[in-house]
């Protein structure tokens, strides 16, 4: 079910630049479910509806009724937020929206597990989720630079773990594909960043089942904007709302 909830901060840090990690404990945790869905947060206390956004769950665990987001403090509304300490109180809606499907995944599978920025939050749980299934998870995490890095380390827990950034400052100088080709075969592979990568991390495993995360593209949260709409066919006639009908979509669903 979904709940609008006052969950309670129980802690917040800056894990990179203007990158918070912020865990919050409440009864909506009960209902997560798979991962890959979001919450729809109110970032102030104020009347301003414009100040609820949409963001990821990172991770969630139910024996202490607390989950973990991960989000850039960039505009109005998720500064706001980045300035909650424990103790607070935030307004959250959700769970919302369609996570990855585990299913897909077999005891001794090699799955491919592919994020670019702050699509990556979203991974963690997965490949958590994954690996207590038996799964081999192999994570190859893209970012702009060493400074904005986040959770090389919980990543490296649970698997196989490459890191690339764009200026060569940590990891793989270069981009996810670059290090992708060199990994060999994967059974499965699941992936959450920007549209031009999952463009070409689609190509790159095509004929290996996927699944994409389109959260990049969300803008309300909650199928007011139309923003999050992406076509399903060449001719453009069928459409998905990535809010609503996703983010998670196997991979072909939607035309990039
Ligand atoms: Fe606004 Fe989907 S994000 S309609």
């Amino acid at each position: 079910m979904i709940r609008n909830e006052r969950m309670e901060v129980v802690a917040q840090q800056e894990i990179a630049q203007n990158i918070f990690e912020l865990v919050l404990k409440g009864k909506l945790v009960e209902d997560i479910g798979t991962p890959g869905r979001f919450v729809h947060i109110r970032t102030t206390d104020g009347f301003d509806p414009l100040l609820r956004r949409p963001i990821s769950i990172s991770s969630s665990d139910s024996g202490e009724g607390t989950m973990t987001l991960i989000y850039r403090a960039e505009g109005k509304g998720t500064s706001l937020l980045a300035q909650k300490t424990a103790g607070e109180e935030a307004d959250v809606l959700g769970p919302l929206g369609n996570g990855f499907p585990l299913a897909p995944a077999k005891s001794g599978d090699r799955v491919l597990i592919v994020g670019g920025g702050i699509g990556v939050p979203p991974l963690y749980g997965l490949s958590k989720k994954l690996k207590a299934a038996g799964a081999e998870p192999v994570h190859v995490l893209g970012f702009q630079s060493a400074d904005v890095a986040f959770y090389e380390e919980e990543f490296s827990g649970l698997g196989e773990t490459h890191i690339t950034t764009v200026d060569g400052s940590a990891g793989t100088r270069g981009f996810v594909t670059d290090v992708i080709r060199q990994l060999g075969d994967f059974d499965l592979y699941y992936s959450c960043g920007p549209i031009p990568m999952l463009t070409a991390v689609s190509d790159m495993m095509e004929g290996t089942e996927g699944y994409l995360s389109f959260e990049e593209r969300m803008g309300c949260g909650i199928g007011a904007c139309f923003a999050c709409v992406c076509h399903t066919d060449a001719n453009e006639k069928g459409y998905v709302k990535v809010c609503s009908d996703g983010p998670v979509f196997r991979a072909g669903v939607v035309k990039l």
